[in-house]
């Protein structure tokens, strides 16, 4: 295979398109690598969002041919040979309003999961001197839960939310992943 194709969904506030890029294919390399290399050496205007390139900040989820995934962690190799193409479909998550390209706002959810106070509050005997002592029983009890990097993942692929999320939290966030 020399040259792999990426269809992206587009979206620049206004209109939404599909948009064809090429780009010569090398093994070994991840989803995100692709988009960075079009945005580099195709079209400066491609937007997307990404920072740590090692699935700790869950800033670069995206759908790759409708399944939400970490572009950073996704081997384009896998991907191609998955669905025997040489072409993926690119999309941002469902279920979250699209500011432009594959970048998704986030302020709604936020919002929302502000509502159910998901963080550790202190007990009464905290202070500043002897932080907040935890021990290792209760860690393991939230040990699970803190693994979330809040990707939007699972939100993304999360019928209910796409059905109606006027009457749901709106995340299986920090909780999915633990079974609570
Ligand atoms: S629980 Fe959801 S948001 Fe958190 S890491 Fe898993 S898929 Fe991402
Ligand atoms: S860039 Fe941080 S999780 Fe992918």
């Amino acid at each position: 295979m020399q040259k792999v194709t990426f269809k992206i969904r587009r979206f620049d506030g206004e209109k939404s398109w599909l948009q064809e890029y090429q780009f010569p294919y090398h093994p070994g390399k991840t989803i995100l690598w692709a988009l960075s290399y079009i945005k580099d050496s195709i079209d400066p205007t491609l937007t997307f969002t990404a920072s740590c390139r090692h699935a700790v900040c869950g800033a670069c989820a995206v759908r790759v041919n409708g399944q939400a995934t970490l572009a950073c962690e996704t081997l384009l190799d896998k991907m191609l040979d998955r669905w025997k193409t040489d072409t993926l479909l690119i999309e941002p998550l469902q279920n979250f309003e699209v500011i432009r390209d594959l970048v998704v706002d986030w302020e709604a959810k936020v919002e929302r999961l502000a509502e159910v106070k998901p963080w550790l509050i202190p007990r009464d005997e905290f202070s500043k001197e002897t932080g907040c002592r935890q021990t290792p029983e209760d860690f393991k009890k939230i040990n699970k839960n803190s693994d979330c990097i809040l990707c939007g993942c699972c939100a993304s692929e999360c019928n209910k939310l796409s059905s109606n999320d006027r009457d749901f939290l709106g995340e299986c966030l920090r909780f999915c992943v633990s079974g609570k």
